[in-house]
């Protein structure tokens, strides 16, 4: 069923319409076309285009409407999309006065108008879930406040770290991956209703209004822009694409330390699978997906992107493609944030393990370099020294343990006793002064900022969706 047959001596081609519809993704967007409707139905009454006993049909006609189709009373799979179904069930609902509802109003700024509505809340509940997820590491990492485990450079032991440091450091990427997906909400949130199909109307309308009644804090200035573009859209895929650049990254640390070679961790049962063939084991493909997912997330990116390039301005059915991308990327996020929050929940640090391994590859090198700084000598010459001592150890197939205070003293001249602690890959942790490092009183300080940052977010979040539900609610609340 279409609206806008009249000018063609054919009916549509079957294959034609089935190819160009987009029912089946924008009819996830009712609710948003229908609140967005129902604004645009007010505005008409102020401008007096439609008199209050047509607007009221039309409001009570759009109420109903929208909790026919949540009792699954609607077919909606045979409508060119979720613009035509809603305009023309309510025709069918309340008759004549829908027809005026389309005034001054075209799909390409409707369906820009339903995005971002879409978006907002959507952006929203992604925070929510990256911040469920922050909750976890920070949990997880409150719980082990001293366990010390390696830490690497080019996946080589470089120096001693507590567990929950290393947590910490992924907590505070996906911060900034939430600040980007808020960022990306702040540049959405005006409204690009009233652009019309491209050049604006010749109908007296009052964009403001529209505005304020949607929680809209300002209109988009240009028609054009509204109609051409999807660039909020891409912005909120890149956002996205990189907080899973950063889940594959911890996807891939957790495959590794459930390991042999590591064994730091030890994941649930439950969050691990069998082989269908090997009897023996122990799969960790909650990880593994979770590494994988990022290539459907950054190829939505890329496959708006690649959609958007050379399009002349304004609109161009190319757009609709960008429903796809964006719906397939926004479930995706929304399942593997909550199901990593999970996995996070269910694994647990092996202390023995980390401790043996914090013997093998000369972690504290470093630190013994430092010391002799403190002593005076210059840092390029204690490295010289400290280099010499480790060749000749791994020549011999010994770690520091191995070294006597006298064998160290013949290295290195004149010493204190307070050098055994320098060497010790447990107390190495301790001696970190700097911002940031990985020292308990420093993890200490990243446990209150990330601890602030949460409760900032929780306060954000809510007043945020307070604020446009409750103008939803007195959209909704029609006499
Ligand atoms: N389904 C279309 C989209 O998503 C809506 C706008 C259709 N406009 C048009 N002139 N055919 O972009």
């Amino acid at each position: 069923m279409r609206l806008w047959g009249s000018r063609m001596g054919k009916d549509l081609d079957q294959e034609v319409a089935e190819f160009s519809t987009s029912i089946n993704e924008d009819q996830e967007l009712y609710w948003f076309d229908i609140i967005g409707s129902l604004a645009h139905c007010k505005m008409l009454q102020k401008i007096e285009i439609l008199n209050q006993t047509e607007a009221q049909h039309i409001q009570r006609g759009l109420v109903q409407l929208l909790q026919n189709i949540e009792k699954n009373q609607i077919n909606l799979n045979v409508y060119e999309d979720i613009h035509s179904a809603v305009e023309i069930n309510l025709k069918q609902m309340i008759g004549e006065p829908a027809e005026k509802l389309h005034t001054a109003r075209s799909r390409n700024d409707q369906i820009v108008l339903d995005e971002r509505l879409f978006l907002r809340e959507k952006i929203i509940h992604l925070i929510r879930g990256i911040n469920n997820l922050q909750k976890g590491l920070l949990t997880l990492a409150q719980k082990y406040p001293t366990l010390v485990m390696p830490g690497y450079t080019h996946l080589q032991p470089a120096q001693p770290i507590l567990f929950a440091h290393h947590l910490l450091a992924y907590f505070f990427m996906l911060q900034r991956d939430a600040e980007r997906l808020k960022d990306a909400l702040t540049r959405l949130n005006q409204l690009p209703l009233g652009a019309g199909a491209l050049a604006g109307t010749s109908i007296p309308i009052d964009r403001k209004y529209v505005a304020e009644l949607l929680a809209f804090p300002s209109v988009q200035a240009n028609s054009m822009d509204v109609v051409a573009d999807r660039d909020y859209v891409l912005e909120t895929l890149n956002a996205l694409s990189i907080a899973f650049l950063h889940l594959s990254r911890f996807g891939e640390e957790l495959v590794l330390w459930n390991s042999p070679g590591f064994q730091f961790i030890i994941i649930d049962d439950a969050f691990t699978t069998g082989s269908s063939i090997m009897p023996q084991k122990k799969n960790p493909d909650i990880a593994e997906l979770i590494r994988g997912k990022a290539g459907e997330v950054i190829g939505s990116w890329i496959s708006l992107a690649v959609t958007l390039k050379g399009l002349p301005l304004t609109y161009n059915r190319d757009l609709q493609q960008d429903k796809p991308p964006l719906l397939r990327a926004v479930h995706e996020c929304e399942k593997t944030f909550h199901i990593a929050t999970r996995l996070i929940n269910n694994i647990q640090p092996d202390s023995e393990r980390m401790e043996a391994a914090l013997q093998k590859g000369f972690l504290t090198a470093t630190d013994l370099c430092e010391y002799l700084v403190g002593k005076g000598i210059p840092f390029r010459k204690t490295h010289e020294i400290v280099g010499s001592i480790v060749r000749e150890l791994v020549s011999q197939d010994k770690s520091f343990q191995d070294l006597s205070f006298q064998e160290l003293e013949n290295y290195i001249g004149q010493l204190d006793q307070e050098v055994a602690l320098v060497l010790d890959e447990k107390q190495s942790i301790n001696r970190k002064q700097s911002e940031g490092s990985t020292s308990p009183q420093e993890v200490k300080k990243q446990f209150v900022i990330a601890q602030k940052l949460l409760d900032r977010w929780m306060a954000y979040n809510t007043r945020i969706e307070k604020e446009w539900h409750s103008k939803y609610q007195l959209l909704l609340s029609v006499e």
